[in-house]
């Protein structure tokens, strides 16, 4: 699929993601209708698709039908008309109050605000990044008065690193450990080509992230949303990352530190240069591929609650998976379970997923890190990153 066919796609899905926006409160099954059309769009296409775009374009179509599931769920307390309603309202009320005051189109309560169960110990690894999100961020949270007094108020985090390693899930257990609620936007959320639109949706939903704080914004594929201006064609994103510079430095300013933005990006080298001021992320962290020790506890997580051989050798598995991503890891322990799956069906008896499996499964993928990916980050790093 090339990239024109893959813009004329994002514009299809987006008008049909604004229909059944539309038609949420008024006629949800139709709603529910096109986000399932939308999934089933972007399923029939993704045979085409490189990796990269299969993996944002099927983001979208997951996000999709967790609002199917959504509207599904709300349609079905609503027929039984009590329980569920209730506690639902409980925990939107204040959502939905702060969107009805405001004359905004109701970005937050529409993203559904999350407070996240992943913890900082479902992450392996990654302990120097925990370090400093802790001491940086929840720290300052846990001591609201003397963080003021130290002038440490706002934090926005910038998180970068190769693909699968960990980013998406650190953002959600920062929304975890400090308890504040966490919205995910991506570009296909908020970019909108007619004029002024961009701009008036990235006012918007910074206006409104301060009428909900506390509360995380998480932007994701921040490349995409914060391109560097040099390399802009397009006339609506040569207006908004100017907007989207100048939402981020007010915010400083009118922010308690009760709204976090969080950015992730894997090609951080995409994002406009003046986005990478520490005036408007005080924290850039990259996130490391895994190293041995954390791949083996990776396999751990990904295989400790299937039918396993006993005594694993995870330490061997974490040492022969070099350049492979949590993400690849996950992929490679679902195949080598489908082996061992196919195995017992076969035989007609339960046969623990070996060892072996894993390793046939990790010779099946290939790793998605490679040497030149990494030094284009570390590259990356001397340039514009001050070591700290
Ligand atoms: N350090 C880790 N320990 C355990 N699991 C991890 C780790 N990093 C990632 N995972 C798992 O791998 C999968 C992908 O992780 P996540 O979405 O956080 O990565 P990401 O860096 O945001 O990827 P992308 O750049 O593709 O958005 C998830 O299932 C997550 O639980
Ligand atoms: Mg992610």
């Amino acid at each position: 699929m090339g990239e024109q066919e893959e813009r004329e796609l994002i514009i299809e899905i987006q008008s049909m993601l604004e229909k059944a926006k539309s038609l949420e409160e008024s006629d949800a099954n139709e709603a529910m209708k096109i986000y399932l059309n939308i999934s089933k769009l972007i399923l029939g296409k993704s045979s085409n698709m490189g990796v990269e775009s299969k993996k944002r374009f099927m983001e979208i179509a997951e996000r999709a039908l967790d609002r199917r599931d959504f509207l599904s769920k709300k349609e079905e307390s609503i027929k039984k008309g009590t329980g569920n309603k209730e506690t639902e309202k409980a925990d939107y009320s204040k959502y939905l109050k702060a969107g009805k005051n405001s004359e905004s189109n109701g970005f937050i309560v529409d993203l559904h605000p999350t407070i996240y169960e992943t913890t900082f110990q479902d992450i392996a690894g990654l302990e120097e990044v925990k370090q400093i999100i802790v001491r940086q961020v929840i720290k300052a949270r846990e001591n609201p008065e003397m963080a003021r007094r130290y002038g440490i108020t706002g934090r926005n985090i910038l998180l970068f690193g190769p693909p699968g390693t960990g980013k998406t899930s650190i953002a959600q257990a920062i929304s975890h450990e400090i308890s504040y609620p966490m919205v995910t936007v991506t570009p296909s959320y908020i970019l909108d080509s007619r004029f002024g639109e961009f701009e008036k949706n990235i006012r918007s939903l910074f206006e409104e992230a301060l009428k909900h704080a506390p509360i995380i914004i998480f932007f994701d594929e921040f490349e995409a949303l914060a391109p560097r201006r040099t390399s802009i064609n397009s006339s609506y994103m040569k207006r908004g990352v100017p907007e989207m510079l100048r939402q981020m430095t007010d915010l400083r300013k009118k922010n308690d530190g009760r709204v976090i933005i969080i950015a992730a990006t894997n090609n951080p080298w995409d994002v406009d240069e003046a986005m990478l001021n520490p005036e408007r992320f005080d924290t850039r962290i990259f996130i490391p591929p895994p190293d041995s020790k954390s791949r083996a506890e990776i396999f751990h997580i990904f295989l400790k609650d299937l039918e396993i051989e006993e005594n694993m050798d995870f330490e061997q598995l974490g040492q022969i998976s070099e350049g492979f991503s949590a993400a690849d890891i996950k992929y490679v322990c679902r195949t080598a379970a489908e082996y061992a799956f196919s195995r017992a069906v076969e035989m007609n008896e339960v046969s623990p997923v070996t060892a072996e499996d894993v390793i046939r499964a990790l010779q099946a993928s290939t790793p998605s890190i490679t040497d030149s990916q990494m030094k284009k980050y570390h590259d990356f790093m001397e340039r514009y990153i001050q070591k700290v």
